[in-house]
């Protein structure tokens, strides 16, 4: 069974018991869903042993998100997870954040717009939780999803810039049988809205069709009509980048994304996919 460890004192010792051991970690908030477990085993062709963190962090929600309402299922967590993992770290707020904690960590590169556009406040508490996270276990590897995609680019910036000895690597994101991304945050759509939801992945399939015919504009806001029409309240954006920087490109020359987030009633999700 895995060891669940909660203070990083005890995450540290319970590391160190296990080295000489190479060991890779998937950072997540919990409501684990079999995406996350995917995490898990690519984490572990990476390493002897994995250490998976649960905390769902509150410096990156803003106060009208769903801090309150995010799902926190433990036990189902620790059930769902079984021998994959060797160490649980499931911290409380008090110990990542005790009284007067002052440290903020801001990513500029790739955390310029998208995501940025619309939760301003993500990303500093995204890097600010996981540069605490990977100091306190100081893995040789860490596992995170593409389904996250300008996550991930801003982790391993963060890894880079503070020369963390953590090589951090990305996984592809697991869909529902319909193509709909896994998300823990799918729990909270109605039968009606989950119908909706599904077209997500199929729009973003016909925006890469549509800008392999050159007009990358074109591809975007025709992306962003679709999604109307299916259903979606709102459309933050459709954005076709550079898969590397995440900059406006005008034309697909090098290694492209699409990304995308959209509402569905109190829901908001996002995906992205590459081009080419
Ligand atoms: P969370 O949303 O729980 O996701 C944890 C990890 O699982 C992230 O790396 C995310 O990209 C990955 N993931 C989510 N859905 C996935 C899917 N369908 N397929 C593959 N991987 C998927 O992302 C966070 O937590 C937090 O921001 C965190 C990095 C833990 C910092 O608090």
């Amino acid at each position: 069974m895995p060891q669940l460890v909660s203070t990083v004192t005890d995450l540290r010792r319970a590391i160190a018991a296990l080295k000489p051991a190479r060991i890779a970690m998937v950072p997540t908030m919990g409501a684990l869903h079999a995406g996350h477990v995917s995490l898990v085993a690519e984490a572990k062709k990476h390493a002897d042993h994995v250490v998976v963190s649960i905390f769902v962090n509150p410096t990156q929600f803003a106060p009208h998100e769903d801090f309150d309402a995010y799902p926190r299922t433990l036990e189902s967590d620790l059930a769902r997870l079984g021998d994959a993992a060797a160490i649980i770290f499931a911290p409380t707020a008090r110990e990542m954040y005790p009284d007067g904690h002052a440290t903020t960590i801001t990513v500029k590169g790739p955390s310029h717009g998208l995501e940025t556009d619309f939760r301003p406040q993500f990303f500093s508490g995204v890097a600010t939780v996981v540069a605490k996270i990977l100091i306190a276990a100081s893995p040789d590897v860490a596992v995170f999803g593409e389904k996250d995609y300008q996550q991930l680019l801003v982790v391993q910036r963060l890894a880079r810039d503070l020369a963390l000895p953590t090589s951090v690597l990305g996984a592809p994101t697991l869909r529902e049988a319909d193509g709909l991304a896994m998300s823990s945050r799918n729990a909270y759509l109605s039968p009606t809205e989950r119908g909706v939801a599904a077209k997500l992945n199929l729009i973003l399939k016909d925006v890469i069709a549509a800008a392999q015919k050159g007009d990358l504009r074109a591809a975007e806001t025709a992306g962003i009509d679709a999604l109307y029409k299916a259903g979606f309240e709102h459309v933050d954006y459709v954005a076709i980048r550079d898969a590397a920087t995440l900059d406006h490109i005008i034309a697909l020359e090098h290694p492209a994304r699409v990304l995308a987030a959209a509402k569905i009633g109190k829901t908001r999700l996002i995906d992205n996919m590459a081009i080419g």
